[in-house]
């Protein structure tokens, strides 16, 4: 294991209610590279996500996750998260009765342990916000409640920004946004590859999003497993050829 190495699954089996949905995945990302994964619907991709993230909906029934030298398959969300790893969720969840604004400032005091003063904070949030061209007056607004699903998408990049995770796995961030809006998540992603030397995990259907981003490897996930691990070209291939010929590969 080199240096550098932020996360490695080894052969990781996942069930969802009983079912074994993961049949074996093997993954291992360094410290500032970004990985793309790819796959047809129904795959297992978020379930990966979920996995990794430690929802406990989905059993890990072999295998090990190590996130910076220690292995924490066992460990819940929150150590995850405190560890530094971060899911950009599918379908953001809705939280009335608090903001925006309160939901990241907390989330930022939980992970660091210390108070962060409100003046300091407000600054930075007014910036990030800036730059990813969301209205200030959202900072006040419930969180996620009555967004659009693109302001719900550049809610989690501004969680992002803010809370500066090692780790970001982001789930079809992209999917349902207007070209303006990917432009802009994916300005954000850059800015968070760039400032915070983070480390991406990003599922994806669409090549906008990556447009701007350099991308180290793209793996290809069929019906539960990696099949394939290439570069950054993978991504056109895919795109040209379709999966198709991946499914046939498996079965031979
Ligand atoms: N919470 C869940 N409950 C039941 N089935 C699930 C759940 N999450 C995922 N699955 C099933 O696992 C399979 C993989 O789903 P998913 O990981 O969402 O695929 P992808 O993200 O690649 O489209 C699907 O058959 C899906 O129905
Ligand atoms: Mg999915």
């Amino acid at each position: 294991m080199s240096d550098n190495q932020l996360l490695t699954v080894k052969n990781l089996h996942v069930n969802v209610e009983d079912k074994e949905i993961l049949h074996g995945v093997d993954l291992s990302i360094g410290t500032g590279e970004t990985h793309v994964l790819m796959g047809p619907n129904g795959t297992g991709k978020s379930t990966l996500g979920y996995a990794l993230m430690g929802n406990p909906r989905y059993t890990v029934t072999e295998g090990e996750i190590w996130f910076k030298g220690q292995n924490i398959t066992e460990e819940a969300v929150d150590f995850r998260a405190k560890s530094g790893m971060f899911l950009s969720f599918q379908n953001p969840l809705e939280v009335p009765g608090v903001t925006l604004s309160s939901f990241i400032r907390s989330a930022l005091e939980q992970k660091t342990g210390k108070r962060i003063r409100l003046w300091d904070f407000k600054k930075e949030l007014e910036k990030t916000m800036e730059l990813l061209q969301m209205d200030p007056s959202y900072a006040e607004r419930d969180l996620n409640v009555g967004f659009s699903g693109g302001e719900k998408k550049k809610a989690e990049i501004l969680q992002l920004l803010m809370l500066k995770p090692s780790l970001a796995i982001l789930d079809e961030t992209d999917s349902g946004l207007d070209v303006d809006a990917v432009r802009t998540v994916s300005a954000g992603i850059e800015a968070y590859q760039k400032t915070c030397d983070g480390s991406l995990l990003i599922i994806t259907h669409s090549t906008k999003i990556l447009e701007s981003l350099s991308v180290d490897y793209t793996h290809v996930m069929v019906e539960g497993k990696m099949i394939k691990t290439g570069d950054a070209s993978l991504v056109d291939e895919i795109n040209r050829e379709g999966f198709g010929r991946y499914e046939n590969e498996k079965t031979e």
